[in-house]
């Protein structure tokens, strides 16, 4: 069971990273600038000098922009084609801080409290969260903190979205519920969500607009307002970041 879920995923991703048939999704992508600019903010600001994972990083995704800025990276993930696209790029690239392996992100082949930072974008809702977080855990540093960016399984609408569109998804992958955002609360003693895209989806359809970007800079302040006066609609929103601190070691 375990198995043919690991090569569904191994299969699909074999799929999009040979064919790039991701692109058609690209339209969604374009509004998700200021999840990223804070995702990348604070990745950016920790990762100088640091031991880093990237957790699940598919082709290289940030490996490459965080030891730019100083980490030591290793980016892991279960898809063999896309280490292989990583390891190309990074030849190209020239850095010598940067690595990459084929690995389960659920079995990790790697030390006890190694890293000072992991991170990962879109991974978690493709892996068993127990046996993750438990990984993500004992690989850490007891100072070390974490962060993901991860898409969200709560809003009817994207639901229904995402139920008109399977060919777009592993059959596996599961956006995070709440019981998902409660587990995670067992792992680490400081855990910080903040919530991205709600209103701003209704951008996506004016994407190659000329007034796009400052429609969407203020369609995001208006999500951001909207979570602070009526905090139960952020679990509508598509997008979490999730920064965890103070890995619980015992558990
Ligand atoms: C949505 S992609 C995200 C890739 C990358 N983080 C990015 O943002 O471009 C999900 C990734 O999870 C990887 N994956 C799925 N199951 C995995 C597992 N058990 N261990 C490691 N990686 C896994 C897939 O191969 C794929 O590269």
């Amino acid at each position: 069971m375990e198995e043919l879920r690991k090569n569904n995923e191994k299969e699909f991703f074999y799929q999009v990273f040979k064919s790039k048939s991701r692109q058609h999704m690209s339209k969604f992508y374009k509004i998700t600038n200021c999840s990223r600019k804070y995702y990348e903010k604070y990745l950016f600001s920790n990762c100088c000098d640091k031991k880093v994972l990237e957790y699940g990083c598919g082709t290289g995704s940030y490996a490459f922009n965080l030891a730019k800025h100083g980490a030591t990276v290793l980016g892991i993930d279960i898809s063999e084609i896309g280490i292989k696209m990583a390891k190309v790029k990074s030849k190209k690239t020239n850095l010598k801080n940067v690595s990459f392996l084929v690995m389960d992100a659920e079995s990790l082949q790697i030390e006890d409290n190694f890293f000072d930072i992991i991170c990962g974008s879109g991974i978690l809702h493709h892996l068993n969260l127990n046996k993750s977080l438990n990984e993500i855990v004992r690989v850490l540093k007891p100072n070390g903190k974490a962060i993901f960016i991860e898409p969200l399984g709560l809003n009817p609408f994207i639901n229904f979205y995402r139920y008109l569109t399977p060919a777009m998804r592993t059959k596996n992958e599961h956006p995070l519920k709440t019981k998902d955002l409660k587990l995670i609360k067992n792992y680490f003693s400081h855990v910080n969500y903040k919530f991205f895209h709600l209103s701003s989806l209704l951008a996506v359809p004016f994407c190659n607009y000329r007034k796009f970007s400052s429609m969407l800079i203020l369609l995001d302040k208006f999500d951001q307002k909207l979570f602070r006066y009526i905090p139960f609609i952020k679990l509508m929103s598509w997008q979490v970041v999730i920064t965890l601190k103070e890995p619980i070691k015992s558990f």
